[in-house]
């Protein structure tokens, strides 16, 4: 108990460091900037770097690689420079809306029957663990190229911060202990991890000071050598080293071939709101398209909560049938152009009883079923200037592969199993897939990331979450709560309910309607079951939305933190 204590009095400590400096960041830099730039993220200590860049003359860009970068040291198990993602930009100069997608690729010696044994059978934990399960890292490219084409800092400057906190070490939080106790058997199989992550052996309790002096070197050859730093020469060929020693099939081509692409975001037009998403190899962009344009035929707005909220599931489960179906990575499928056309949502949406849940079944019979899981990060900037950043970042599931490479301090992403590794197999998620989805070598894993813009005449969200599948309908109903305007209080845009509203979930398969514990009421959740939906109580509630917004009438930014991530109830 007393170590309990003392430990929790360290996070208070460490937090009140965070908070010194942000406010110090926040002074100095004067009141513009106050105002006028807000960061929300998963950690005190990453928002605090990001504060501190755009003090020194950096802008959003900027303090996004060193928000990015700062998360990589203190929330290891969600997002690193082992894993990828994608970069939501505007840039204020031109009004130009872009995707860096750093998404992983498959690599070159990958094969669609990797994961099946000699009788054919899917071997789904090696996508998941250990190092046949990391796909080529992306987000230290994307970091390189944010660095090159949108900052104004070199990344000497924006990575110091994280540099710091890699070296000195850092006090770890709950969210920590959990997810590191969570995975504890994974990280003690591979001995860098376990040296690195547990505490003699075991996973540390809250407050354990967590060290990574090689990834300290690792983020300096970045900050010196740029993409070359990580990508070729001595750095490489001991990651490539570590990944074969423990059984994986990276060679040092796909290090080197890696690429992010820009990518043009997927837009739609929701009741008069421009909403702004990650397009493909996310899954994001299509599928909420189609979902709210499924859902602008009917008059949600001023429906009660049940019939509205029957009709999002109905969108929702439309929108991940064609998920599963269709979407993959854009270089290597296409998928049909009508499904982001109003002709086809008027066609789903005529599929739709208002009074009565389709069988999922009765859509489209695909695939059996499965569970869920947690972890990956996501942070929003704005900064002065209206630059904006939506970031998502992952290594996938809690700790990745659970596999550093070798001496490098780098954790391996288990991104692979965000592949169909077998046609309608479920993946960690839950989600299906076929041959859309397939393993193939180079080929970037379909994700359910999507970072978002949200834009109408009051102003501009900037919003995104971790949480697998369900990614996609928290940001729904988060798009939702401010068009819809059930997030409207008499003050203003209330942006701490947009990231709080207790949600509810459907993906088409598993054929069940999720909610959270303790959102709903038993008038909700029976009238719901009356319609016809299987209700499923969620073991806890999911997800850590952060977003940020930025009000057009006094040109006043702030920031919301979900208070499920602060209360360290992901894991
Ligand atoms: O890209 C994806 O869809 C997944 N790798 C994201 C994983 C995730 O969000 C885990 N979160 N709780």
């Amino acid at each position: 108990m007393h170590q309990r204590l003392t430990a929790f009095a360290r996070v208070q400590a460490r937090a009140v460091v965070a908070l010194v400096v942000l406010v110090t960041a926040l002074s100095s830099a004067g009141t513009a900037l106050a105002d006028k730039a807000a960061i929300a993220s998963a950690h005190p200590l990453a928002t605090a770097a990001g504060y501190e860049i755009l003090k020194r003359g950096g802008n959003a860009f900027d303090a996004a690689i060193a928000v990015s970068v700062a998360l990589a040291v203190v929330e290891p198990y969600a997002s690193g420079l082992g894993g990828g993602g994608f970069f939501l930009l505007h840039r204020a100069s031109d009004k130009r809306d872009v995707m860096i997608d750093a998404r992983e690729t498959a690599p070159g010696r990958a094969t669609r029957s990797m994961y099946l044994d000699a009788d054919g059978r899917p071997n789904e934990a090696n996508s998941i663990n250990g190092a046949l399960a990391a796909a080529i890292p992306g987000t230290p490219a994307g970091l390189v190229w944010l660095a090159q084409h949108y900052g104004r800092l070199p990344l000497s400057v924006s990575l110091a911060p994280a540099i710091t906190l890699a070296r000195d070490g850092f006090s770890v939080d709950g969210r920590y202990a959990s997810a590191a106790s969570a995975r504890e058997a994974l990280l003690k199989a591979n001995a860098d991890a376990a040296r690195i992550f547990l505490a003699d052996g075991v996973a540390p309790k809250e407050g354990f000071k967590l060290r990574q002096p090689q990834l300290a070197s690792t983020l300096e050859a970045l900050a010196l050598r740029g993409r070359d730093g990580f990508y070729a020469g001595d750095l490489a060929t001991r990651m490539v080293a570590g990944v074969r020693a423990g059984g994986g099939i990276w060679e040092l081509d796909d290090l080197a071939t890696y690429q992010v692409v820009e990518r043009e975001p997927a837009h739609v037009r929701y009741r008069g709101a421009l909403i702004t998403f990650a397009p493909l190899p996310s899954a994001g962009g299509i599928v909420l398209t189609e979902s709210l344009q499924i859902l602008e035929r009917f008059p949600i707005g001023s429906m009660p909560p049940v019939q509205r909220d029957h009709l999002i599931v109905e969108a929702l489960r439309r929108g991940y049938q064609d998920r599963a179906r269709y979407l993959g990575d854009p270089a290597f499928v296409t998928p049909p152009a009508r499904l982001t056309t109003i002709g086809y949502a008027d066609q789903r949406a005529a599929s739709i009883d208002v009074s009565k849940a389709t069988a999922s079944a009765e859509l489209d019979v695909l695939y059996p079923l499965i569970p869920e899981g947690d972890n990956t990060t996501h942070f929003s900037i704005v900064d002065a200037a209206g630059n904006r950043a939506a970031v998502t970042l992952s290594v996938n599931l809690p700790f990745g592969a659970g596999v550093v490479a070798g001496d490098t301090g780098v954790l391996l992403n288990d991104e692979m199993n965000d592949f169909a590794i077998a046609p309608g197999l479920p993946n960690a998620y839950g989600l299906v897939g076929n041959e859309a989805n397939a393993v193939q070598p180079r080929k970037r894993p379909l994700s359910s990331m999507t970072p978002a813009f949200v834009e109408d005449e009051r102003g501009v969200l900037v919003l995104g979450t971790p949480g697998g599948s369900r990614i996609m309908s928290m940001v729904l109903l988060g798009i939702l709560e401010y068009v819809d305007n059930a997030g409207v209080d008499k003050s203003g845009i209330d942006l701490d309910r947009i990231v709080s509203a207790p949600r509810f979930h459907h993906q088409y398969l598993p054929d069940r309607l999720e909610y959270e514990p303790g959102g709903f009421s038993a008038e909700w959740i029976d009238a719901l079951k009356a319609m016809g939906h299987t209700l499923q109580e969620g073991k806890r509630r999911w997800g850590n939305m952060q977003a940020v917004y930025v009000d057009y009438a006094s040109g006043e930014a702030k920031a919301a933190r979900d208070p499920r991530g602060k209360a360290g109830l992901l894991f």
